[in-house]
């Protein structure tokens, strides 16, 4: 157990609605008797720092030696959005602190009590926190966690005045976090408090104005006005109503470029496309593509994949630096192959797994970019122009993010696609603006 050197939290003024989201469990405020609280609302909007301070302020003056729950979408998260600042926080406030930062027993000590940290990224998480009894959770981003974890999380706050602490963007108006906790927020007992970005009064009207330049339709809708806003048919509308607006004839100069490869199965394709990255990552362009329906043309044997590939990345590096090939991962056979061919053919790139973080994540980003005006695709890659023209969200599930893929789209262009940004997505977006993303 080590007490790490930090930094210590640059306060600026509380907003009016942040220091509600502090005090509302103080005698004389008229929400105390509440066990839960949502602050959900635009990015950036000071949820999290609020929501720190509330927490901490509460589970001190409330409790000793008692477990509490601190959880992220992983613990990668966690500790950048809700612990990094914590320590800051208690760093200038002069409390005293113990930081284990690893293992599974990785927690916080502070004034008695232990603060526990725990990642909620699949239906499986929660069963770390099975048979825990604690006096309080703070969940960071939480309409983002499997709806278990957080029925789960809220069961084990079981001590006598124990409240539950939860932040989100927001998401589809089906989302259980709207339907079964906000939308039920009297009859639940929960204080609901709504952010905009005008909430946090540390960003200037300069940064406020970046924002939101960064999103259009109903990602503009949800991180901007923080609406549980519905999606509008089409995956990528700005695409789809101006193509001509991104497809070059000629790409930019390109500093590097990284390869993402979709298997297919019998009922569908073979992808792998080629993604350029200008300096300093202002721009993402699409090179080339590489496309093969099993279906129409006939089912590729593991051999003739590996040929492709060859080719595919023999003709990339012929005109740019590619290290790196962001293969699915549901295939590691073909991988292991691509491996083999991609060594024997000596063409010195790395064959490893695509990321597969969220669809919905890698959707928001190529948004974001045709927002900025940073996406741009070469006119050869009439695969993938095709795919991001007629994507659609599933007209059955239309309160639902879902892509369709019933066979009638392409998806496994878009795949391709996306794995080969998805491990730089993140600093692409926020690059310039300080802090990290929604
Ligand atoms: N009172 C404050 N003093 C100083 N900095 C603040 C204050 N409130 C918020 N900030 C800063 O503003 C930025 C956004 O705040 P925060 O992370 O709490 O927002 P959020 O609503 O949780 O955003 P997101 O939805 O993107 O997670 C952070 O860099 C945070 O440190
Ligand atoms: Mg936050």
């Amino acid at each position: 157990m080590r007490k790490k050197r930090t930094r210590s939290f640059d306060f600026k003024p509380f907003s009016r609605k942040q220091r509600f989201l502090m005090s509302w469990w103080e005698d004389g405020s008229p929400y105390r008797d509440l066990d839960t609280v949502i602050a959900d609302g635009a990015i950036r909007s000071g949820k999290t720092v609020a929501m720190i301070c509330g927490f901490l302020l509460w589970s001190l003056a409330s409790f000793q030696g008692e477990s509490f729950i601190l959880a992220g979408k992983t613990i990668g998260a966690l500790k950048k959005n809700v612990i990094g600042p914590a320590l800051q926080i208690m760093e200038r406030w002069g409390l005293p602190y113990a930081y284990v930062r690893s293992g599974d027993e990785a927690r916080l000590e502070v004034g008695g009590n232990t603060y526990y940290l725990y990642d909620a990224h699949n239906e499986r998480s929660q069963d770390r926190l099975q048979g825990l009894t604690a006096a309080g959770a703070l969940a960071d981003e939480a309409a983002l966690f499997p709806q278990n974890f957080i029925e789960q999380m809220m069961g084990r706050c079981s001590v006598e005045g124990a409240k539950v602490w939860l932040n989100c963007n927001p998401e589809s108006p089906a989302h259980y976090v709207k339907t079964e906790l906000i939308d039920k927020a009297e009859e639940k007992r929960i204080y609901h408090l709504h952010f905009l970005m005008e909430d946090n009064l540390s960003l200037s009207p300069k940064t406020r104005e970046r924002y939101r330049r960064m999103f259009s339709g109903v990602f503009y809708r949800r991180f901007i006005l923080g609406d549980w806003a519905l999606t509008d048919g089409l995956v990528y509308p700005q695409f789809a109503n101006d193509p001509e607006r991104y497809i070059v004839e000629t790409p930019p100069s390109i500093q590097y470029a990284a390869v993402g490869v979709d298997f297919g199965g019998t009922g569908s394709a073979h992808s792998f496309t080629l993604t350029g990255f200008t300096a300093g990552m202002e721009r993402v362009v699409v090179l080339d593509e590489y496309y093969h329906s099993n279906r129409k043309d006939g089912v590729l044997s593991p051999k003739q994949v590996e040929d492709a590939f060859v080719d595919f990345v023999r003709r990339a590096k012929r005109r740019y630096r590619v290290y790196e090939a962001r293969c699915d991962s549901a295939e590691q056979t073909l991988i292991q192959g691509l491996t083999i061919a991609a060594a024997r053919a000596g063409l010195g790139i790395e064959v490893c797994n695509a990321v597969k973080g969220p669809i919905h994540d890698r959707v928001a980003f190529y948004n974001s970019l045709m927002a900025q005006g940073r996406f741009a695709i070469c006119a050869r890659c009439s695969n993938t122009i095709k795919a991001m023209k007629e994507a659609v969200y599933d007209p059955k599930k239309p309160l639902e993010d879902i892509r369709l893929d019933d066979g009638s789209t392409n998806i496994d262009s878009l795949d391709s696609m996306e794995y080969s940004t998805e491990p730089v997505q993140s600093s692409i977006l926020y690059l310039g603006l300080k802090g990290a993303g929604p």
